[in-house]
């Protein structure tokens, strides 16, 4: 295990962060966090060979990660203190011990670290009151300059305060608005800060850290594209009991990319390409993004009519997204949400029978025209004027 290698490389080995904090609230959490005194990466390359996995290591941090053959991922780090060369940059590392290491960290919580090595095995090491801040649900900085030197960690504050149901400590908060007033925020890069919106994302509570975010005034600081609007908020309180209707005819759903369209709710199309070109989403997302803003009128306008043939709802819906769709259904009123059910229900009903195969048998030479074929076969399926195979047939011929 960990501590007799740990010993036998003669380094104390000690586990840290977020794993110790939920161990201590009982949750459960699967990323080991490991703070070495000693050389992090000797021993993060003697731990891969005897528990056999592979090891990516970064010299100048002092830092490795290593993904076991048995699907555990585990970060070592060398004990350090870091010092900013300037605010929101990333931190320079020099050697030190597991004390100054932790001083470094975010939160009390997340600074508390248990001993691997054969004589201090399972103990707790908490230097600044981490236990007692778990008990009493504060969430409290270490040092004052902390937000300062990394301004993610208001976001991060925030995070943890809403996961927990805990509250940011009074002289924190007051910490946290300066650097907030001060503009530190505007010093994070983009894509750091997507990365924090993206961890809110598969939050639980996300909702709630949204909630808190605009009225810490930090929401148009870190998303100025995309207002979050008490509609936008309704919205996204309902999603689930909307989508219960939906989910059976559509399919699976990617929570995270339909949060972000509602989000893009009231933003025109050039505020959504503003709001990609800063965060660079991956590739589905922007291409949904972008399309959903761009087909909103339009699509909107054709639920509106009266009497649109179901072909015709197809003709725009076929190559959207199931995000795009449930969004679509999730902002519409009631009578667009009956239409859209429907259109839904019936393009998995009415699919026509005959196909390529049937085409060549019936003596048509392939080429352009079997798309033809198939897709006038689609839409007089749709629109309900072939209901069999036989009456496909007639039609074609
Ligand atoms: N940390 C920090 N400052 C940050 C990010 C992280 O000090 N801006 C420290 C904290 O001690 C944290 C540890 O690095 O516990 C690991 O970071 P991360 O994996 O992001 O956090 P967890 O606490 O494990 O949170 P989660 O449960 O969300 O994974």
């Amino acid at each position: 295990d960990i501590g007799a290698i740990a010993d036998s490389e003669k380094v104390a080995v000690y586990l840290v962060g977020g794993m110790v904090r939920d161990l201590l609230l009982g949750l459960p959490n699967v990323d080991l966090d490991l703070v070495v005194e000693g050389n992090g990466i000797a021993f993060g390359t003697k731990l891969a060979k005897e528990l056999t996995g592979r090891i990516y290591c970064h010299e100048k941090f002092g830092t490795a990660n290593l993904f076991l053959n048995n699907g555990l991922k585990i970060d070592i780090a060398t004990a350090r203190t870091e010092y900013y060369e300037f605010p929101a940059a990333l931190p320079t590392v020099e050697n030190g011990s597991l004390k100054q290491d932790l001083y470094r960290r975010d939160f009390t919580i997340n600074a508390m670290a248990i001993g691997l090595n054969h004589h201090n095995w399972g103990q707790l090491i908490d230097f600044f009151c981490g236990c007692s801040d778990l008990r009493r649900k504060l969430i409290r900085i270490l040092y004052n300059l902390s937000f300062v030197e990394d301004p993610t960690r208001i976001i991060r504050s925030i995070r943890f305060e809403k996961r927990y149901d805990f509250t940011i400590e009074e002289d924190t908060l007051r910490f946290a608005q300066k650097a907030i007033e001060q503009n530190f925020l505007e010093r994070v890069s983009a894509n750091r800060l997507k990365e924090e919106f993206v961890l809110i994302l598969k939050e639980k509570n996300m909702i709630a850290i949204f909630k808190r975010l605009k009225e810490m005034d930090i929401w148009s600081r870190i998303l100025p594209e995309l207002e979050l609007t008490p509609g936008i908020l309704h919205f996204l309180e309902h999603v689930t009991e909307d989508s219960s209707q939906l989910t059976s005819l559509l399919g699976p759903v990617d929570p995270g990319l339909l949060t972000l369209l509602l989000l893009c709710h009231q933003a025109d199309e050039k505020r959504v390409a503003a709001n990609i070109e800063r965060f660079q989403w991956s590739k589905k997302y922007n291409l949904v993004l972008m399309k959903t803003a761009h087909e909103k009128k339009k699509i909107h306008a054709m639920l509106q009519g009266k009497d649109v043939p179901i072909s015709k709802i197809d003709l725009l819906f076929r190559d959207l997204s199931n995000e795009t769709i449930l969004y679509f259904y999730i902002v519409s009123p009631d009578p667009e949400q009956k239409k859209i059910i429907n259109y839904l229900r019936l393009r998995k009903e009415r699919i026509p029978v005959v196909s390529g195969k049937d085409l060549k048998m019936l003596g048509i030479k392939p080429g352009p025209v079997y798309r033809e074929i198939l897709e006038m076969l689609r839409t007089a399926r749709l629109d309900g004027i072939v209901q069999s195979r036989a009456e496909e047939i007639s039609l074609i011929k």
